[in-house]
């Protein structure tokens, strides 16, 4: 049973100066939902009830946003306004918050291994990249399908899609077997590669399932790419070692880590409301 999801949020969200010099990226708002938020009910949806945050320095509003506002709550009772809180008052009765800080950005791979105390040693658990936003409007969301997956192989899962050839420096890429309609056997995977070294455009997106061994993989993890510990090395070493999937999601994936992929979900989210 997986109910446990993990969001590593303690980046700098650089991209994004000067809007994240005092506010987390993961606080952006599509519409007016944060980021966050849109993870935090995807991972609901997959039946996750304890969401644990890798925070940093400065990502405080983080914390306030999933807990009462008493102030403000008193403020508009009994207004019109009141409802635009029902979902996220419903996220804060029905979740339980964890929280641990990175201190240092030493990549991806180490910010997980920062959960561990949050996660246990037991369980298999979720990641979810808040900045990667996914969308299934016709049926399960991301992390579900993965979820049902996960109940037929009970291993490490990772999400990918199709990207252009010229766009695989920007993720971890495998290269596996399709063993039915959408899922690999992962065989190798490579962190952020050169166009020529990539193994398939098939890219890795900001939703995982692991098991706790991966804790051990990554504390075995040496610096990679960019001198940082990388979940992909990690994840590699274990598909070598026994086995990992990886699962072409039925929806979208908007990249609001780049500000056009923000505008592009904004847009899109824009017109779902509309036409409801
Ligand atoms: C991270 C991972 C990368 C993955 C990507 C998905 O990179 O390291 O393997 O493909 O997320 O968004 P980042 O985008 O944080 O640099």
């Amino acid at each position: 049973m997986i109910n446990r999801c993990l969001f590593p949020a303690a980046g700098y969200g650089t991209r994004f100066l000067p809007a994240t010099k005092a506010m987390p990226k993961e606080m952006l708002p599509i519409l007016t939902k944060p980021l966050i938020q849109y993870g935090v009910e995807e991972a609901m949806e997959a039946g996750c009830d304890i969401m644990s945050i890798i925070t940093g320095r400065g990502k405080r509003a983080i914390t306030d946003h999933f807990d009462i506002s008493y102030e403000l709550e008193h403020q508009i009772q009994g207004s019109s306004k009141e409802a635009l809180l029902d979902k996220i008052r419903e996220i804060i009765e029905k979740c339980t918050f964890t929280y641990t800080r990175q201190n240092e950005m030493k990549g991806l791979g180490d910010a997980i291994y920062k959960g561990k105390v949050l996660m246990g040693e037991k369980d298999p658990f979720a990641v979810i990249l808040a900045d990667d936003l996914c969308i299934n409007p016709k049926g399960d969301g991301i992390l579900t399908q993965m979820v049902k997956l996960y109940n037929k192989y009970r291993c490490c899962i990772v999400a990918i899609m199709e990207v252009p050839k010229d766009e695989v420096y920007k993720y971890g890429v495998i290269e596996g077997n399709a063993i039915e309609d959408g899922v690999f056997m992962v065989s190798n995977m490579v962190e952020k590669p050169e166009i020529d070294k990539a193994p398939s455009n098939l890219a890795v997106i900001g939703r995982y399932i692991l098991t706790p061994d991966i804790f051990d993989m990554i504390k075995n993890t040496k610096p990679g790419k960019n001198g940082e510990i990388q979940i992909t090395d990690a994840l590699c070493e274990q598909a070598k070692k026994g086995m990992v999937i990886a699962y072409k999601f039925k929806g979208k994936r908007f990249d609001c880590g780049s500000v056009e992929g923000f505008v592009e979900a904004t847009n899109y989210f824009y017109n779902l409301e509309k036409t409801k």
